[in-house]
């Protein structure tokens, strides 16, 4: 799988590269990561990326000719074009599976003080990573890339993701390790007993109940 990042901040990505399961999932090959700058492809004077908004009002807005040039550089036939924005769709779990499966994506990183609208006719999909506004589309950038990268076929033992949070619409049960006590807090007693059923069972009981208490919207759906 290509990653291709559209970024006005290309050095915010530089640890997140280079850090435990991308890093490992990048140079084992299973997925190239290129971070471009949007200033690059500016054609205008200054390498200007965003202006002023027509009918006023504050801050900048990020300009199309920049996006359009880098999409048109980096576009292939089966390439999806991910614009990361609060206006998008909700992301979650089964859009990473989704995503994982794909050959090439290019995500944008929106501008915190928007972007213009016009964009959006080469965008495939808008996504949005939660309900709160953030300095710009860097970091959920990030949050879509490393959940996307961890499902593709290879990059983690498969049995670490088969139980995650949201994959039947259950939270995921709760764990334990050394020590035995701590604090006065004991490991719960089924979890020592080496009985695999009654593990089994305690675990997917967990999962109702936290999923019940904390994520009732989950088990809606
Ligand atoms: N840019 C700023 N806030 C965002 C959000 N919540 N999701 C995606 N992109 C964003």
């Amino acid at each position: 799988m290509i990653i291709d990042i559209l970024t006005l901040f290309p050095n915010m990505f530089e640890n997140f590269l280079n850090e435990s399961i991308i890093k490992r999932a990048i140079s084992n090959n299973f997925v190239k990561i290129n971070i471009h700058n949007i200033r690059d492809y500016s054609e205008y004077n200054n390498k200007q990326v965003d202006d002023t908004p027509y009918g006023g009002g504050s801050g900048m807005v990020l300009m199309c000719d920049p996006i359009f040039k880098a999409v048109e550089a980096l576009k292939k036939d089966d390439t999806k074009v991910i614009m990361m924005t609060p206006q998008g769709y909700k992301y979650n779990q089964t859009k990473a599976y989704e995503l994982s499966k794909l050959k090439h994506i290019i995500i944008i990183c929106g501008h915190y003080e928007g972007f213009d609208e016009r964009i959006l006719s080469i965008v495939d999909l808008e996504l949005s990573i939660g309900d709160y506004v953030l300095t710009g589309g860097e970091i959920p950038s990030m949050v879509v890339t490393d959940s996307v990268v961890r499902l593709i076929d290879g990059v983690i033992n498969k049995d670490s993701h088969l139980n995650d949070s949201f994959n039947d619409k259950l939270l995921d049960y709760p764990t334990y390790t050394k020590p035995r006590v701590y604090k006065g807090m004991e490991v719960p007693e089924v979890l020592l007993s080496g009985h695999h059923a009654n593990i089994t069972k305690w675990r997917n009981e967990e999962r109702i109940k936290k999923t019940k208490e904390k994520r009732p919207d989950l088990m809606e759906g």
